[in-house]
């Protein structure tokens, strides 16, 4: 039994779309799955028609320590096909990380209910849809999982945030020894931009080529299908949405050939004598078609651009650069041809001991 949590602390990435048609389009294929919904929104339930807050038991009664209220997962499950099962949830929910708070093993309990679920009923599949904060029920789907897939969006900033993420695996890693296997997803991907194919690359490069070979491609059928309740392979199994989904079931189902991303955080399995490094990958980006230079000034190089700090220019005015920081909190600014500006795409900012206001970055 493979166990996926789809997973990616930046909302709307397209975490919900691809839980909800990877598992219809694995089990097109023949696959038992089980969809748990792990997120308060409750969207994963809401795309396949089932109206979360009807419902008297989801996955909060699953999780809950409240020995009065608590079931088993095979308690809850709906079936939506004959291969596939959703765990259901809505808002109760979110008052899980509350409860469970203080509470021995608390972000073992979905591995711990799977385990128990086991033993009556498997599946091949298990698609944990995650809620885009990186809490305690998240903490639950990654640790239950062995794989994760990550959604990224071929957007302005889609990278950002995503090394908290990776960082979560490998804490995971770390302390249970087990490696989690992670891909990236490319969604909404638009080919007719330069933009984001530049993403892509960035992507590529960003998860040392641990990326999926299909491409999500921005397809509007996906958001009818799921406003009409159902998975894209039954609504329009012609479209390229229901075509791109099932592309992807079947690389999943092939399996892993590369090996695990690795990040520039804190490996899991260090080698002796091994230099130990803490640094976190930040990507900054900014737009400006019309600059000449665009340079990053900020407290980790001490407020000196120099060669080091010029950003690239990527074809549609986008410029990019990366550094690779220990965990802290930077205040920074671009230069704009000469002229100092707040990242507009971030909205921390701070204000220095002379009152100016710089864009933070907070780097855990
Ligand atoms: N490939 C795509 N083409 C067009 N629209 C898409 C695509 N993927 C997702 N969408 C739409 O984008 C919106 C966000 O997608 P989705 O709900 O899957 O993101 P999410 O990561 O689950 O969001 P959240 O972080 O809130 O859980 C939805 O309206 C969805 O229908
Ligand atoms: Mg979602």
């Amino acid at each position: 039994m493979r166990i996926i949590a789809i997973a990616n602390q930046k909302g709307g990435c397209g975490k919900t779309t691809t839980a909800i048609n990877l598992s219809a389009c694995l089990s097109q294929l023949k696959k038992n799955v089980l969809l748990i919904d792990l997120d308060p929104q409750g969207h994963a339930s809401l795309g396949l028609n089932i109206k979360p807050q009807e419902l008297n038991r989801t996955m909060y009664d699953v999780l809950t320590p409240d020995p009065e209220r608590k079931v088993r997962l095979d308690e809850v499950l709906i079936p939506i096909s004959e291969t596939l099962d959703l765990a259901p949830a809505n808002i109760m929910l979110s008052a899980i990380e509350q409860e469970l708070s203080g509470k021995p093993e608390r972000e073992a309990k979905l591995s711990q209910v799977i385990s128990l679920m086991v033993a009556k009923k498997t599946y091949d599949f298990i698609i944990i849809d995650c809620s885009p904060s990186l809490g305690l029920l998240t903490f639950n789907g990654l640790r239950a999982a062995n794989e994760l897939i990550a959604p990224v969006e071929t957007g302005f900033f889609s990278l950002h945030g995503i090394s908290r993420l990776l960082e979560t695996t490998n804490l995971i890693d770390k302390e249970l020894h087990y490696k989690i296997k992670v891909r990236a997803l490319i969604t909404m991907f638009d080919c007719r931009t330069k933009f984001s194919q530049e993403v892509k690359d960035e992507i590529y490069k960003y998860f040392s080529g641990n990326v999926f070979s299909t491409l999500i491609h921005m397809n509007v059928r996906l958001k009818e299908a799921s406003s009409y309740g159902e998975p894209v392979i039954t609504y329009d199994k012609r479209c390229r949405g229901a075509q791109d989904y099932l592309s992807l079931a079947k690389e999943v189902v092939q399996g892993y050939s590369s090996s695990p991303v690795e990040t520039t955080a804190a490996p899991a399995v260090k080698q002796r004598n091994e230099p130990q490094t803490t640094q976190k990958k930040a990507v900054f980006m900014l737009r400006a078609p019309e600059a000449q230079s665009v340079e990053i000034a900020g407290d980790f190089n001490n407020w000196v651009a120099t060669q080091e700090s010029k950003l690239e220019k990527l074809n549609d005015g986008v410029w990019v650069k990366n550094f690779s920081l220990e965990p802290g909190r930077y205040q920074y600014k671009f230069i704009v041809d000469g002229q100092w500006v707040v990242d507009p795409n971030n909205p921390t900012t701070e204000l220095d001991t002379s009152g100016n206001i710089n864009s933070l970055m907070e780097i855990r």
